[in-house]
């Protein structure tokens, strides 16, 4: 007796949950609220903080050529989603959801190892990309050195460091 009552919820739970995935309930788009089981970035946060714990650092991270990297890179490969101080995120960036957070702002913890965890993997069910197919582990470090070191700079040295100054005239 006991037996068939285990059987038959379990039964009941599997055909709900698969009612619920195909009816059309659950929404997939991005406009959709998000159904709050745990948020994405708190997800993102313990996970990332777990797997840094044993993570070796780089001897010399923040050292000035690592730096100009790092925000080179930023430049080219993150200012569409995340924006810079003196760039606005993309138009289209700016409807993503969850929305891509100002990673330069003064606040902010970026602790390099968790930094380049996340670079590297990627954030799962969100727009945020998992760069180390794209960029070798090295110029990850960069990023991280950059986002760690250069917390809350200003839009003029964002530009000298990126190597985005003003368009030259003149030439
Ligand atoms: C296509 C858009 C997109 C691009 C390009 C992108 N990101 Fe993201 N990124 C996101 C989104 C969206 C999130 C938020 C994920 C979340 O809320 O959990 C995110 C989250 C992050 C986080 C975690 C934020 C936090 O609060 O801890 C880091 C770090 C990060 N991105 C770094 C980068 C770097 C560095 C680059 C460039 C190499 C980059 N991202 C390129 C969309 C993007």
């Amino acid at each position: 007796m006991r037996a068939a009552l285990i059987v038959a919820s379990a039964v009941f739970a599997v055909t709900g949950g698969l009612v619920f995935k195909y009816s059309g309930v659950y929404e997939a788009f991005a406009m959709s609220p998000q159904v709050p089981v745990v948020p994405a970035t708190r997800r993102l946060a313990q996970s990332v903080a777990y797997q840094a714990q044993g993570l070796q650092l780089p001897l010399e991270l923040e050292t000035p050529n690592n730096l100009r990297s790092g925000a080179r890179l930023f430049r080219d490969n993150c200012v569409v989603c995340h924006g810079a101080p003196g760039m606005p995120r993309s138009e289209s960036a700016q409807q993503l959801q969850p929305s891509p957070p100002d990673l330069l702002r003064a606040g902010r913890r970026n602790d390099p190892a968790e930094m380049f965890l996340t670079i590297r993997n990627g954030v799962k069910t969100t727009a945020m990309p998992a760069f180390g197919e794209i960029l070798p582990d090295e110029e990850i470090w960069t990023l991280a050195a950059f986002l760690h070191a250069s917390r809350g700079i200003a839009a003029l040295d964002f530009q000298a460091l990126s190597g985005a100054g003003p368009a030259k005239t003149g030439g």
